[in-house]
């Protein structure tokens, strides 16, 4: 069999040329970096976890109508997914501040948010992924006032729902990173069209999840902070989650996922 196209490789991802036209395969890393990759490591199993964990937030986000790229699991570290052109936007929202939002206002990690507040960093690397205004977006046409709408909305609902299925589990969603895409539509009467649909993962490494008794941290913040156990970390939300099973009551991630493999 020859070896597929590598399309791009990312900090924590790579992206293969799918099967089909118009489908890619996502290949999670087990590689970690943070502060914009001035810190590295790797993390056996996480590569594992994400898959896991993204597939079933994802599924469940598309079963409340929120459309995604994700088609479907091919093993434990690949996903099928659609390929379309990724709007060059991270977008964050934030319950409790934490993180850059803390260092910039000032605000005390921990403090609940008056409200939850949507953020736009640059996809940009070589800048940091610079905090910007919409401003910025609609002058510089990074999306279209429509897509921007959608946008937001979907983050809404998307931080609505996983609120509520983390606070099911025990967990405080403190806050999230996602990315969107834009898929050519194909058929019907916006053919030619674009469709904004959820791209890239939802994960421990892009969302901030601390326990609600403990507020321990069970996201990449213990990567990024020294705070050790991090695959710990992500197979506890796993399991909880209900994605992977308890062994003799311990938690064995690399054993679990393999047994679980299909
Ligand atoms: O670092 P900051 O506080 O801005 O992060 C906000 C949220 O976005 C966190 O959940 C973090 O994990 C996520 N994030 C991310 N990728 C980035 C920046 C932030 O997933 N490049």
């Amino acid at each position: 069999m020859s070896r597929r196209k590598q399309i791009y490789e990312g900090k924590a991802k790579i992206l293969y040329e799918g099967p089909e036209p118009g489908t890619i395969v996502q290949y999670f890393k087990d590689d970690a970096t943070a502060f914009n990759a001035q810190k590295k490591a790797t993390l056996d199993g996480k590569g594992v976890l994400n898959n896991r964990i993204s597939e079933f937030v994802m599924i469940r986000l598309a079963e409340i109508g929120i459309p995604t790229h994700f088609i479907k699991r091919l093993n434990m570290r690949e996903q099928l997914i659609k390929a379309v052109e990724i709007v060059p936007l991270e977008v964050i929202c934030r319950n409790v501040a934490a993180g850059t939002m803390s260092k910039r206002l000032g605000i005390e990690e921990g403090e609940k948010l008056p409200r939850s507040i949507v953020e736009f960093c640059l996809k940009r690397d070589d800048l940091g992924d610079p905090l910007i205004a919409e401003e910025h977006i609609h002058a510089f046409g990074w999306a279209t006032q429509s897509e921007l709408d959608e946008m937001i909305a979907m983050t809404l609902r998307i931080n609505d729902y996983l609120q509520g299925m983390f606070s099911g589990i025990g967990i405080n969603l403190i806050d999230f990173k996602i990315e969107f895409g834009r898929l050519p539509i194909t058929e019907g009467a916006n053919a030619g069209g674009y469709q904004i649909i959820l791209a890239d993962e939802i994960s421990p490494d892009s969302c901030r999840l601390w326990d609600r008794e403990t507020n321990k941290k069970l996201d990449k913040d213990r990567f990024r902070r020294d705070l050790g156990d991090v695959t710990e970390a992500y197979t506890e939300v796993a399991t909880r989650l209900g994605i992977l099973k308890e062994a003799n009551n311990k938690i064995t991630p690399t054993l679990s996922v393999v047994s679980n493999e299909d």
